[in-house]
């Protein structure tokens, strides 16, 4: 469909276009190839800062990026700098982020299934808030909260909407392995019972109705049942979740960060809530998805009767999202940039499944062949983060650029690194 060079709209803010080069943070990605090789994660440092900057100053204090979108604890520390809470959703995240230097202060629990272990290292540490998701868990604070200990939390409670999103990443309806129904009286409950808990002060409710969501409608209305649910508890903080969408390709447009806090405070106030009510979210692929872009090396091109294949050297293993969610995204050269885009090819990567498809029709200049380096832009949210080594696929290295120099925050993993865990 698109003869048309690719939109620097989807590339992150510092990105240059030469005719054969393109640069993010003043460094050229066609050096970053050759010096980190590919798959490579390139993220601009400039792109994480603002919108993280965009966050804390649109929200109230407490505001957290989501790490499960991309976690690294240069990711961590960074968020940390510019005002961001850090939202850890298991041990791991929270071991991560602990060990990265942010305090402990500044860190929040999520999880369906928090285990015991998990919980205690959060109380331990002293953790900023659990968000405490079903019975079982209050029973386990219950017992974990020592006489001496004090636990913040928030309860996460589902209001019923249904967000105009993927299936498998909607979350506030009634049907779902998250949180406490409004609606069902469970809500009410729970509260009731952990304000019971010895230790424990309930600042409020917490809400995330799912992720890649374009619209401000399905926020409005968790809104205004959140509010009017409320309305006696006399809480101090009220938390939307994340799941502000972002465009992966031509023709999608998103809400920038500010409109959506724009939009959640109007309607806070239209519901009555009170104003001292600390509005937050967790944002977490507004903040990373357009900060970086995957580099790849192509390495066969083969043409069928019906298209033609570009196989590069990565895959489903470091963005499973094309396969998990039939999500779309676009291609370009990296050495022509500017080029017009005629060739039409499936860009699939070098895993031993059919299904290994990163670009259903990709569209690349007529030039674009083997050992072309060609990018993948808007891959910084849960790329990385569920990359996994199936076909025993080392992950990719993952550099931040700023001000003209590249940083390796993760290196690419060796056969040793996959040797590992033989026994
Ligand atoms: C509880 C919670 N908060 C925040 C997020 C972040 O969502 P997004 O990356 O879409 O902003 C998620 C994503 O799954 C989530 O489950």
């Amino acid at each position: 469909m698109s003869a048309e060079p690719i939109l620097s709209t989807l590339l992150p803010d510092t990105a240059t276009l030469k005719v054969d080069d393109v640069s993010v943070g003043g460094v050229s990605l066609r050096d970053l190839a050759a010096t980190y090789g590919t798959p490579l994660f390139v993220y601009d440092e400039a792109t994480l800062r603002s919108r993280c900057r965009e966050a804390a100053s649109v929200f109230d204090d407490g505001v957290a990026f989501a790490s499960k979108s991309f976690l690294c604890g240069a990711m961590a520390r960074l968020a940390f700098e510019e005002g961001l809470c850090i939202d850890v959703a298991t041990g791991g995240e929270l071991d991560i982020v602990l060990r990265s230097g942010v305090p402990a202060n500044r860190v929040i629990l999520h999880g369906n299934n928090k285990s015991h272990d998990e919980l205690e290292r959060a109380i331990t540490a002293g953790v900023h808030r659990v968000v405490v998701d079903n019975f079982d868990e209050i029973e386990r604070l219950r017992a974990l909260v020592g006489p001496n200990q004090t636990l913040d939390c928030l309860v996460r409670v589902t209001p019923g909407v249904e967000a105009h999103t993927h299936e498998f990443v909607r979350t506030g309806q009634e049907d779902t392995k998250f949180g406490f129904s409004v609606s069902s009286g469970d809500a009410r409950r729970a509260i009731t019972s952990l304000r019971e808990v010895p230790g424990v002060t309930l600042h409020g409710v917490h809400a995330h109705i799912g992720s890649q969501i374009f619209d401000a409608d399905g926020y409005e209305e968790t809104m205004r049942i959140l509010a009017d649910f409320t309305r006696d508890d006399d809480f101090d903080e009220l938390c939307v979740g994340g799941g502000l969408g972002v465009a992966y390709v031509a023709g999608e447009t998103a809400l920038p960060i500010a409109a959506w806090a724009h939009a959640l405070r109007t309607a806070a106030r239209d519901a009555g809530l009170d104003a001292k009510v600390r509005l937050l979210a967790e944002p977490g692929r507004a903040i990373v998805a357009q900060a970086a872009l995957t580099l790849y090396l192509v390495g066969a091109v083969k043409p069928v009767a019906q298209r033609t294949y570009m196989a590069v050297d990565g895959g489903m293993s470091d963005n499973p999202r094309p396969v998990l969610y039939g999500s779309g995204y676009e291609a370009f050269d990296v050495t022509r940039p500017l080029a017009e885009r005629p060739q039409r090819v499936r860009l699939v990567g070098k895993h031993c499944e059919s299904g290994d498809v990163l670009i259903d029709e990709a569209w690349l200049p007529s030039e674009t062949g083997v050992d072309s380096v060609i990018a993948t832009p808007v891959t910084g949210a849960y790329g990385y983060s569920m990359a996994s080594n199936y076909n025993r696929a080392p992950r990719p290295a993952v550099v931040f650029v700023a001000d003209g120099k590249a940083r390796e925050v993760l290196r690419r993993e060796t056969f040793d690194d996959l040797a590992r865990l033989e026994t």
